[in-house]
């Protein structure tokens, strides 16, 4: 497996790469079970693959919570390897991919400022910009993300179609613990008692008995701060938050749509 941590040697890299299907994982680093299965369905069905690890401070709407983001990259390339990945892009500073200072953004208008985006300005605006930067320099066949993100999903979707771009986007199904709760990379900052409360947040938002509000009341009373429940496209969102850590979830199957 090999690392790079400037732009420069991978577009050179890049440019000399023997054709061949290229399958693509983005993450933030911090990988886990979840990361895991993206990048092993990747290297099934790619003849290269390529990771990148990279925390991006333009979709951190709240500077503790970047500071705060765990960031471990030795286990994560010995992970990486481990999954049949052949290729890391590891930028080594900002800069690195933001030479224009990020004076220059991919924004979307509609779907963005719902749900996460609207307690999170300026996150999907950071996210889809990194975003399709990456997609540009690594210019993958398929490029895979997970569910549990579904609105970044769906709004990384959208981007490709909207700019033309001849990449497969993949969703795949939320990894999770033995006890329901969705991996991320952030369970890690959860204090014992937060992560056994924690799992009741799947089981709450999955509750089909439950309206939207109910299923927020519900989660209140538990002892989450919850951001929202809400239902759209037969798809039922959450996101709340304990103590310092947000956590965020969805579920299909949820009636009509709206
Ligand atoms: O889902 C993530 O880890 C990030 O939002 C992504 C897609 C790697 C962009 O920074």
């Amino acid at each position: 497996m090999k690392v790079f941590e400037t732009i420069a040697d991978w577009r050179k890299f890049r440019e000399a790469l023997e054709p061949g299907t290229i399958g693509f994982v983005p993450t933030m680093g911090a990988l886990h079970a979840g990361h895991a299965s993206l990048l092993k369905k990747s290297a099934s069905e790619n003849a290269w693959t390529v990771a990148s690890i990279f925390v991006n401070p333009t979709q951190f709407n709240d500077p503790k919570d970047l500071e705060n983001y765990p960031r471990t990259l030795e286990p994560d390339l010995a992970l990486a390897e481990s999954c049949g990945v052949d290729f890391v892009l590891s930028p080594s500073s900002r800069e690195e991919l933001y030479p224009d200072g990020y004076r220059y953004r991919v924004s979307e208008n509609d779907f963005s400022n719902r749900l996460c985006g609207a307690h999170r300005p300026g996150h999907f605006e950071g996210m889809l910009t990194v975003v399709l930067k990456l997609l540009n320099l690594v210019a993958p066949t398929r490029a895979y993300f997970g569910e549990k993100d579904f609105q970044q999903l769906a709004l990384i979707q959208g981007m490709a179609k909207a700019f033309f771009l001849p990449i497969e986007i993949i969703g795949c199904p939320t990894a999770r613990e033995a006890d329901g709760l969705a991996m991320s990379s952030r369970n890690t900052r959860l204090a014992p008692g937060e992560r056994e409360l924690a799992a009741r947040f799947p089981r709450i938002l999955s509750n089909r008995e439950l309206s939207a509000s109910q299923a927020a009341e519900e989660l209140a009373r538990s002892g989450f701060e919850v951001d929202y429940v809400e239902d759209r496209d037969g798809r039922r969102f959450g996101a709340v938050r304990l103590g310092n850590v947000r956590l965020i979830d969805n579920f299909g199957n949820f009636g009509a749509s709206k």
